[in-house]
């Protein structure tokens, strides 16, 4: 039957975005922020999202309404009791993170997925503090999530075969592709992305050029769709330090360990697009 009631926990860009996605794909969604504010905020912002694509031509009006009555907003855990796959995707900490999951372990049905949005964190650390760890995967999307074409289905030692295959029908029905990966830190596209975003920050520190014209190179020359520095800001500086520090605490690798201009800017507060300055300005 695959998924038809997915929980979307955190209302950040990523939760936002995954709601959309999976609304798209004809899945019911209940969002749960830790505030009814919030969680309503963020069906607001998608009815007026679909509205603006309705008004490009991206979708029928009747199509958009039906959309957005597929999503609810409760600031309650108890409301995912009923879904078949809770999907985090709260702040990049892991304690948080369990904290949470310990939570949902006790709401969930036993045969309904946890999953987790993480960017880095070992999965299996979160598998571990539910009652059935074999339900547990990572199913990481990107940003934005109705834009990127990508998913990557995380598979902790713990997780079963049916878990991982139905994460994955899941975010294929979502009009995905996926790719599955060992619980590593990073999985692929972090693993191998954020070296290369940490050197940019390296190279605006050591006067090799600067903001602009390392940002222009890379589109330039690598034909990439926006620089380092600008998907730096786009990808959260608070987010992106917290994936930077979980691949330096796995890895011990140097390219890892985050530039002090990274984290000067998450102390100021400045954190990217999200708070309208990180590298540049919005
Ligand atoms: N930003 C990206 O490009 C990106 C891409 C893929 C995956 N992710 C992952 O998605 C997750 C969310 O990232 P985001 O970019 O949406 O972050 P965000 O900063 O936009 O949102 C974080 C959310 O977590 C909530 N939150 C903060 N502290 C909390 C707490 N103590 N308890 C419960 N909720 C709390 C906030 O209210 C907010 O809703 C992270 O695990 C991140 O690594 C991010």
């Amino acid at each position: 039957m695959g998924i038809q009631r997915l929980g979307i926990i955190g209302s950040g860009i990523m939760g936002a975005g995954i709601a959309e996605v999976a609304a798209k794909a004809g899945i019911e969604v209940v969002l749960r922020s830790r505030k009814q504010e919030t969680a309503d905020a963020m069906v607001a912002s998608l009815e007026k999202s679909l509205g603006k694509q309705v008004e490009k031509g991206r979708i029928e009006e009747a199509a958009a309404k039906e959309v957005l009555a597929r999503v609810s907003a409760t600031s309650d855990l108890q409301a995912l009791a009923g879904c078949d796959l809770v999907l985090e995707s709260v702040v990049e900490d892991l304690a948080v993170k369990q904290a949470l999951f310990g939570e949902l372990g006790g709401i969930v049905s036993d045969t309904a997925i946890i999953a987790t949005n993480t960017s880095t964190l070992p999965v299996v650390e979160l598998a571990t503090v539910v009652p059935n760890p074999e339900r547990v995967c990572g199913i990481h999307f990107f940003n934005p999530a109705p834009a990127m074409a990508l998913v990557e289905i995380i598979r902790p030692i713990t997780a079963s075969d049916a878990t991982v295959a139905a994460a994955t029908e899941f975010a294929q029905a979502c009009g995905k592709t996926t790719v599955e990966v060992q619980d590593r830190a990073g999985f692929i596209v972090n693993c191998l992305l954020f070296p290369y975003l940490n050197n940019a920050v390296r190279m605006l520190e050591n006067g090799t050029a600067n903001r602009d014209d390392i940002d222009a190179a890379m589109k330039g020359g690598c034909n990439f769709p926006m620089g380092p520095l600008a998907l730096l800001d786009l990808v959260g500086l608070d987010t992106s330090l917290s994936i930077l520090d979980a691949l330096y605490a796995e890895f011990r690798d140097p390219n890892y360990a985050a530039m002090p201009t990274l984290r000067r800017l998450v102390a100021a507060g400045h954190l990217g697009r999200k708070t309208k300055r990180g590298f540049y300005d919005y």
